[in-house]
């Protein structure tokens, strides 16, 4: 989704305003712009498509300037085309602005400001904004005023950055809903969306929260809320390396992110289990930790990946702890009046801790009364910091857009999460112990999992042209299912539907004909003879199999077109495995399309707009 990068400082701020634009190229955009300011004068660059194709504008022009501001676009409001794209300016062009989130009255702001003489030229919400700061700074008052004065006035969202030639040495930024940080280096500073976009430059920041304004200058940065009361902000360190968000060699950060589950699914369970007792501590959880063990009803919610890890979580809990589970899409469960008691749980799954609906489903379930937990990647998101306690899953910067790693690791958590409550009920020290036993194999069983890969890359070959696949797995491995075809939909815009497999027969077995592949994932476990029978229906009717089946099972060889085996371990677990060979299908399918697979179209990595 939209990105944001600002400088001000005694370096040319181009080359570091397009650097940081190409690390938050992984958000997801349609088109690109910044603002130079030199000499008084505000000079402005935008295009469609890639950074690639702004730099290529620049040829033999070099923008000269030490304070600018850059923005990627996703479209909301109007089409993406050059005069869209950002930075927005006022009447006179003296105010440069780039913003996240969507203003939601702009219409009458729009039509107010129109009646009072100023032009509109973008289609945009984005442009009402710079014009109503106009409008109040001509009314007399000082710039700062007259930018606290529109931001009361307008209603939505927003992560702005902006420069005028009022104000020369200044930057000024704002936040309501869409994250900014404000990075600190010396005699200059950086403003971000994103502390990737950053830390080739600094480690040391503070991030804004809701409601507050910073106005930075080269000398130092004042911040205060909207309302004007001064806040004192804590500077942290960022603590990733700059090449957690590098390829180090893979041709995408899709598949450095596959390569790196052994480690990541490791880092998610450092620490936190205690083998002789046969149970897990997570310590983000202390201080609510009496209200998460008597919890009598759980609701999980989330989106996109993060969702699919809840329906693995609904399963383990029923399963294990016998509290009953409700996952529900956050977008939904915002809206829809969920009924929520004091001694319910609501666990929020989130990679980025920014995604809008998951955070409005939180905000809900607070204002509720229920006690809310987080299981976040991104270390100090806005989700991470609104939940009452939580549990990181420490998986490192993910930018594929096609979240994988962050799967894995979000199963482990719900795993260890599980395993925490189910032994202050029924679960035995022995069964404990067997599941922490399995647990530390898992990163090895990964590993062997990903060997797949060039068995993988051929299936891929012979299916890259089919126009839809099925995705069928029955008990944990249903979301597997569903995971493995919003995977394949969103990189190779193949179109992909995932299913339980007993329910294939009220409905997609319609589809099946010899040019429909059905992925299965077929794995020795409890449900194993009921799957093969849904094989067999759809082999009945011609369909191509490709099976996940477990390691060593020779007999389904003869029904399916092809099998890829995998280790197996215990049932709860078994996703954490399952998904890899889905996930290497999806990367090859899409990259032998010629597909960006890093940057698939439409989407966004941390979808900030409802
Ligand atoms: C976007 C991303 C998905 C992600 C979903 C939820 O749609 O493209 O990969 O699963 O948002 O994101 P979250 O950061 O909340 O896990």
């Amino acid at each position: 989704m939209c990105g944001i990068v600002g400088y001000i400082g005694q370096k040319q701020s181009l080359p570091i305003l397009l650097e940081g634009l190409k690390r938050l190229e992984y958000r997801g955009y349609d088109s690109a712009g910044l603002a130079v300011l030199n000499e008084g004068k505000i000079h402005i660059l935008k295009q469609v498509g890639k950074i690639a194709s702004l730099e290529a504008e620049l040829t033999g022009s070099h923008m000269p300037g030490v304070v600018g501001i850059a923005h990627t676009r996703w479209a909301t409001h109007g089409e993406p085309n050059q005069t869209n794209a950002h930075p927005h300016c006022d009447c006179t062009g003296n105010i440069a602005l780039v913003h996240n989130g969507i203003i939601e009255n702009y219409n009458s702001l729009k039509k107010v400001l129109t009646d009072k003489g100023h032009t509109f030229r973008t289609e945009t919400d984005t442009e009402s904004i710079v014009h109503l700061i106009e409008e109040f700074y001509h009314n007399g008052t000082s710039f700062e005023e007259a930018f606290r004065s529109a931001l009361l006035e307008i209603e939505g969202t927003y992560g702005i950055t902006l420069i005028s030639r009022y104000e020369p040495d200044r930057i000024y930024c704002a936040r309501k809903g869409s994250p900014l940080v404000v990075g600190i280096g010396k005699n200059e500073y950086f403003v971000a969306s994103d502390a990737s976009a950053i830390i080739a430059h600094t480690r040391n920041v503070f991030y804004l929260e809701d409601g507050e304004i910073a106005i930075v200058s080269r000398e130092g940065f004042i911040t205060k809320t909207i309302h004007n009361k001064p806040v004192t902000k804590k500077v942290e360190k960022i603590s990733f390396d700059l090449e957690r968000i590098e390829k180090a060699g893979f041709p995408h950060f899709m598949l450095k992110e596959i390569y790196e589950q052994p480690q990541t699914v490791a880092d998610a369970m450092r620490g936190r289990l205690i083998e002789e007792e046969g149970v897990s501590k997570l310590g983000g959880l202390t201080t609510i930790l009496h209200n998460v063990l008597r919890s009598r009803k759980i609701f999980i919610t989330a989106c996109g990946t993060s969702y699919h890890a809840g329906l693995v979580g609904e399963y383990m809990i029923e399963q294990y702890c016998r509290i009953p589970v409700e996952v529900e899409y956050a977008s939904e469960f915002r809206y829809r009046d969920p009924i929520i008691q004091d001694d319910n749980l609501v666990i929020v799954i989130t990679q980025s801790g920014e995604t809008a609906d998951t955070l409005a489903a939180l905000r809900e379930a607070k204002r509720k009364g229920a006690t809310v937990m987080g299981i976040v990647n991104v270390v100090g998101s806005t989700i991470a910091r609104e939940t009452h306690g939580g549990t990181y899953i420490h998986a490192g910067p993910e930018i594929g857009v096609a979240s994988t790693k962050a799967f894995t690791s979000q199963v482990t958590a719900l795993a260890l999460l599980t395993l925490m409550i189910a032994r202050t009920k029924a679960m035995s020290a022995e069964e404990g112990r067997q599941i922490v036993k399995e647990m530390k194999k898992l990163p090895e069983k990964v590993e062997v999992a990903l060997q797949t890969d060039k068995l993988v890359a051929q299936i891929a070959r012979e299916f890259k042209d089919k126009r839809n696949f099925l995705y069928l797995g029955r008990g944990y491995n249903y979301p597997v299912a569903l995971e493995g075809a919003l995977k394949l939909k969103e990189i190779s815009y193949i179109h992909a539907e995932g299913y339980p497999a007993a329910e294939m027969k009220h409905g997609p077995i319609a589809l099946i004909d010899d040019d429909m592949p059905v992925v299965v994932i077929a794995i020795h476990d409890s449900t194993y003879e009921k799957i093969v029978s849904n094989i067999e229906e759809v082999k009945a009717r011609k369909g191509r199999v490709i099976a996940v089946v477990s390691e060593g099972d020779d007999k389904l060889n003869k029904l399916v077109d092809y099998t890829i085996p995998i280790p197996t371990t215990l049932d709860l677990l078994q996703p954490i495995i399952s998904i890899i060979p889905l996930q290497l299908l999806a990367y090859h399918i899409a990259v032998l399309r010629g597909c960006d697979v890093d940057q698939p179209r439409n989407l966004a990595k941390s979808v900030t707009v409802e």
